[in-house]
């Protein structure tokens, strides 16, 4: 349901600037993400979406192969499919993401905070306005403030708080850049798992290996 709310606020407020352009339609119907059935997908892409294509030499309705568009120009914000994995929580040496170790601050939780961070304040430099923002790195951005309040209405019923709706884009946003995480995290677990019950074994394995040596002369016991 999260995700499912968070493709909202994506869609209503922030694709208006911002694309998505390597996030294929198709996978909002794979398993650990927003959970639409195929044919969901289908009229999703074919209501909100329209896409040139060269063989007919016209736009057409999206179909679930397409991506979500990319969006460029004047005034508009970078392509978010990898922000969440582009920012903060991903940074320190190689990659390793200690950021996230040691200031719980991972690109998900970076977005939810840069949504929420702004302060009200603006500033013009030469002639570009700039927002405060205590969470982006210069502490001024060219986006203006977005969440307010009520700016959507949810089709679960959620109250869309400022903070609601922040973090459901940023889980949204997390999914996108990183759709196979959840699987690859319980992968994760089982494999932990089993190899810890590997060492009880070999360690017992290796205590009955060794026992006649170590107690000499009491083969029989085997
Ligand atoms: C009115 C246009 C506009 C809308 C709507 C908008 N943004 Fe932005 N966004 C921008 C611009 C422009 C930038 C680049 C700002 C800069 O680099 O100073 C930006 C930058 C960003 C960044 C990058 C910050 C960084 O660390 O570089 C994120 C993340 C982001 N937007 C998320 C969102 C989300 C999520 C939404 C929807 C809730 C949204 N934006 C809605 C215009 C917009």
């Amino acid at each position: 349901m999260q995700l499912q709310r968070g493709l909202k606020v994506y869609v209503e407020v922030c694709s208006a600037c911002h694309g998505l352009q390597y996030v294929p339609l198709r996978t909002l119907a794979d398993p650990g993400g927003p959970g639409y059935t195929e044919d969901e997908v289908r009229a999703f892409a074919a209501e909100n979406y329209e896409v040139f294509d060269a063989e007919l030499d016209d736009y057409r309705e999206a179909k679930p192969a397409d991506h979500f568009p990319a969006v460029s120009g004047d005034g508009m914000g970078p392509d978010l499919s990898l922000m969440a994995k582009a920012r903060a929580g991903f940074h320190g040496p190689y990659g390793l993401g200690l950021n996230q170790l040691f200031k719980g601050m991972g690109g998900a939780e970076y977005i939810r905070s840069f949504l929420l961070g702004f302060t009200d304040e603006e500033d013009e430099v030469a002639g570009q306005y700039l927002y405060e923002n205590t969470a982006f790195s210069t502490g001024w951005v060219q986006m203006t403030p977005q969440l307010e309040d009520d700016l959507i209405d949810y089709d679960d019923g959620t109250f869309a708080s400022a903070e609601q709706m922040a973090e459901d884009v940023s889980a949204f946003l997390m999914w996108a850049a990183e759709p196979k995480m959840m699987a690859r995290k319980q992968t994760g677990i089982v494999a932990v798992s089993l190899l810890i019950l590997m060492s009880v074994l070999l360690y017992l394995t290796n205590k009955k290996l060794w026992y006649p040596v170590k107690h000499g002369g009491r083969e029989a016991d085997l």
